[in-house]
């Protein structure tokens, strides 16, 4: 199949999404204490981002002629009602998903589709930011 390594990595990414959904939508859920007020909604929008950003890859995938996966990603998801174990386990997430969209771009460059380098170079700086902000809520 022509693209065979970029739709095996854009389907890595997808995976990394959907596990993302679920965890962060569980740690909104389920976070505890006076953090909650801030940490409910950012973990909802991290949600809603990261449903957004799976329907853009599976598309792309989709465009490419492959077939997106429908598992999400293995990486077990560490139950906890502790806010700064969220976060520590958000960032191991974002900063898998940040790699892994780093292969995707790599690969893309082979690609000349501008459509698909512009819509996955978005989510990687997205994935970028998600890192440092993070990073930064954990000083
Ligand atoms: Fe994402």
């Amino acid at each position: 199949m022509q693209h065979a390594t970029l739709i095996a990595k854009l389907n890595e990414a997808l995976g990394w999404e959907l596990r993302a959904i679920n965890m962060y939508a569980h740690y909104a859920a389920n976070v505890r204490g006076i953090h909650r007020l801030q940490l409910g909604p950012m973990f909802d929008s991290e949600a809603t981002e990261s449903l957004a950003h799976a329907n853009i890859v599976r598309q792309s995938i989709v465009k490419l002629q492959g077939i997106p996966v429908t598992e999400r990603a293995p990486h077990p998801i560490t139950h906890t009602t502790d806010y700064s174990e969220m976060l520590q386990f958000s960032l191991e997430t974002e900063t898998q998903a940040a790699t892994v969209y780093g292969d995707v771009m790599i690969q893309l460059e082979e690609a000349d589709d501008q459509d698909l380098k512009d819509a996955i170079e978005q989510i990687y700086l997205a994935e970028l930011r998600s890192v440092e902000e993070l990073r930064l809520l954990m000083e």
